[in-house]
């Protein structure tokens, strides 16, 4: 299979390592407007470097387009791909509008295309674990959980539109989307919510307590302005057991303690990110999809549209 890449910058790492680890897949192409971004990529794997998307997909003919790029392109550069008849796997968040969501869902049905939004958390081992701890009861019925990650204020994204909020959405879309968009795939959409968000020049923090009747859920996401290390995890407790992940190990501590322990982890790339396997299990998912002429239905666009209306909310 072959596979193209647009935008060589911090998250790309995770996605070319990944993609270099399957032996049916060639990366025949990357695309940056900053051609220093490619060149450890083209040195590694001999992919062609392009500084036009366009060009490389008239070009390169992929069977898959990774789109890597701010999220202010990401359905601009969705649509060019899918008009063109290629499959797109595409970093998240797809936008900040919902109605962007049917637009390229609409799309890639109408040119007979795969299109998947990249939520890595779906695909996440020690959250996989969690999903099924719930559904199959194992330690009794949920009762509360609490998930929270924190990051420096990303100053290194290319011209720093992070930090720009009509561009990026701040901190509802860059960070707290994973932990809300895990929640709807697993729990589905809450019945009501309480939120709390402060915004300055240099930070941007936020609270969150999701209802869901029997249970409820509260998160915190946040960006210090200093270099701090990431820091992210949930702890899940149940009738029978308290469920922790900390920075990529998970814990189950029953009434007589330590009742199981760790998932394994592998590296993710450059960005300050937790190393785990699950950017390798996402585009694998993706390939898999479009190898078998499956419909990647792991990410559902009416669960996509839910978690915009929910972000947007803040
Ligand atoms: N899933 C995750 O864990 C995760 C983590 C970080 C970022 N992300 C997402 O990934 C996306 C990218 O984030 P990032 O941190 O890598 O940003 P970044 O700024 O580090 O990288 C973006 C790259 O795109 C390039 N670029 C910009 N415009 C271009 C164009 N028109 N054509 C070609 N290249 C262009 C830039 O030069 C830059 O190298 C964002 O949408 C973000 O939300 C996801």
């Amino acid at each position: 299979m072959k596979v193209a890449i647009v935008g060589c910058g911090g998250i790309s790492h995770a996605h070319f390592n990944s993609w270099r680890r399957m032996e049916d897949v060639t990366i025949v192409g990357v695309c940056d407007v900053r051609p220093e971004c490619m060149t450890e990529y083209v040195n590694a794997c001999k992919a062609h470097p392009y500084e036009d998307c366009r060009t490389m997909l008239e070009t390169e003919k992929p069977d898959i387009l990774d789109i890597c790029l701010p999220t202010y392109l990401h359905v601009e550069y969705s649509l060019m791909a899918l008009e063109m008849g290629i499959n797109v796997v595409c970093e998240k968040p797809i936008s900040l509008k919902r109605e962007d969501v049917a637009r390229v869902y609409g799309t890639a049905k109408k040119h007979n295309c795969k299109f998947m939004v990249a939520q890595v958390l779906r695909f996440w081992p020690e959250f996989s674990e969690l999903k099924e701890i719930i559904e199959t009861e194992r330690y009794g019925k949920l009762l509360s959980g609490e998930m929270h990650r924190l990051g420096y204020r990303p100053n290194w994204s290319w011209n720093g539109w992070m930090t720009k909020k009509e561009l990026s959405g701040m901190v509802p879309y860059d960070l707290h989307i994973h932990d809300l968009d895990w929640l709807v795939y697993a729990l589905g959409a809450p019945k009501s919510a309480v939120r709390y968000r402060t915004e300055r020049p240099d930070q941007d923090f936020l609270h969150a307590v999701y209802d869901y009747g029997d249970y409820f859920i509260m998160c915190d996401s946040s960006w210090f302005k200093g270099k701090i290390p990431w820091n992210s995890g949930f702890r899940f407790q149940f009738e029978e057991a308290v469920v922790i992940n900390n920075n990529g190990s998970l814990a189950v501590y029953d009434k007589d303690g330590t009742a199981q322990e760790g998932v394994a982890a592998a590296d993710s790339g450059v960005l300050n990110l937790p190393t785990t396997d699950a950017y390798y299990n996402e585009l694998r998912y993706f390939a898999d999809c479009v190898k078998e002429n499956r419909d990647p239905d792991r990410v559902k666009p009416e669960e996509l549209e839910t978690v915009i209306d929910l972000l947007n909310a803040f």
